[in-house]
């Protein structure tokens, strides 16, 4: 395994960089942050969806003793657990391990995760959505902020931590349907039978995750994600009508939190020139559209996120290379490129395969 190129390293080879590679947050001369800011990087940076989870034995080993909803809530296992890949593989940064759910437990809102999570009382009517708290998160999440801090002591200081949250929609879906399903019928025929209630619950959930966010800013991520994962539910008119709205509420206050914002958009091929103009610095793109194709579309102002196949793990080894190579190729080697997965990696994933890929990915030359 390729050992981690050191920050003093890094400031030499990266034009201008240094000092612009340093966040007011730490995080010297990382790849990832520059990347994020559209600066040239010594090689392209790398991080994977779900980094921190089952196809690891030792995430196993723990989850046999403890319960998914115990470990996200026990700081020290929050964090080993966050920690647990950058032991193996020299990704360029971390992710809060946590749920897009996990406030919304801060919330009140009762949940089992069997694995996905289940909404108890899935939410249907304004009564439910006005009971609905603001959430406060040194109140309600503390172990959340409290995960990042121990994180954040773990950490080399070339490898920023990511924290993150559902955006408005994705939460809406979760709430109002109370489990994940392919349609969403139930998150989609609201939207159209309440819209006003729809909106009522897509600004109080924008509010709250801008609160969540700028609190994990504030404990020590030093950039933010915002998860769209179910964006391919709706269709262009719905999204700029429900979804994007909510999503520009949420970005609008974390613009003072001074860390690079990502907006990661599943299935949002028909919405990469809508979601353009965003005011965020990272439009993750999953694996169903050419990288190329996305960049041109959002324009040179935007780094992009993405976007190999997590099947693609799954191919014998020379085979990856290519299909690692044709991601590298398509998003070209203008910089504002993170190379990820275009989805979460699948449980059953060889770890060596994340391995190879990390390994092939910081060796070729981000011009090559
Ligand atoms: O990326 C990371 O390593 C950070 C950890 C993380 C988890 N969930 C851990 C988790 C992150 C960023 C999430 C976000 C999340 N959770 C999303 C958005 C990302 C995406 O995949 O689109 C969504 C939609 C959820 C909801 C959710 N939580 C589902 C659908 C599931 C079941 C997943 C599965 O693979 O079966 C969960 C549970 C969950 N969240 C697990 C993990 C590691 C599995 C829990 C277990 O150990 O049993």
């Amino acid at each position: 395994m390729a050992a981690r190129v050191s920050a003093a390293d890094g400031a030499a080879a990266v034009p201008g960089g240094a000092a612009a590679a340093v966040s007011a947050a730490g995080g010297e001369a990382s790849v990832f942050l520059a990347a994020c800011r559209r600066q040239p990087v010594r090689h392209r940076p790398i991080w994977i969806m779900r980094q921190a989870g089952r196809y690891l034995p030792e995430y196993r080993a723990l989850r046999e003793k403890v319960d998914f909803a115990t470990l996200t809530r026990t700081p020290e296992l929050a964090a080993e657990v966050t920690l647990q890949p950058l032991k193996r593989f020299a990704l360029d940064a971390a992710i809060l391990f946590s749920d897009i759910m996990t406030p919304l437990q801060g919330m009140g809102v009762e949940l089992d995760f069997v694995p996905a999570p289940v909404v108890r009382a899935p939410i249907r009517s304004v009564a439910q959505i006005e009971a609905l708290p603001a959430l406060v998160p040194a109140r309600d999440v503390p172990f959340v902020l409290e995960t990042l801090r121990l994180v954040r002591r773990g950490l080399p200081r070339d490898v920023p931590l990511i924290g993150f949250a559902g955006a408005p929609f994705t939460l809406l879906c979760y709430l109002v349907c109370g489990r994940p399903s392919k349609e969403f019928a139930a998150a989609r025929t609201f939207l159209y039978a309440q819209p006003q209630a729809a909106q009522q619950l897509l600004t109080h959930l924008a509010e709250a995750m801008a609160q969540y966010l700028a609190a994990q800013a504030e404990a020590g991520a030093q950039a933010l994600m915002l998860f769209e994962s179910w964006a391919g539910l709706l269709g262009q008119r719905e999204f700029e009508r429900f979804a994007l709205p909510a999503v520009r509420r949420t970005v609008a206050r974390l613009r003072s939190a001074g860390v690079p914002l990502i907006y990661y958009v599943n299935d949002g091929a028909a919405l990469m020139s809508t979601v353009a103009g965003l005011d965020v610095d990272v439009i993750g793109v999953d694996w169903r559209l050419d990288l190329g194709a996305a960049r041109r579309i959002l324009g040179p102002e935007k780094a992009v996120q993405g976007n190999l196949d997590p099947a693609a793990l799954f191919a014998p080894p020379e085979e990856l290379r290519r299909h690692a190579d044709a991601v590298l190729d398509a998003a070209g080697p203008a910089p504002g490129h993170i190379f990820n997965l275009g989805h979460g990696i699948w449980p059953d994933t060889d770890p060596q395969a994340v391995a190879r890929l990390v390994d092939h990915v910081h060796e070729r030359d981000p011009g090559a």
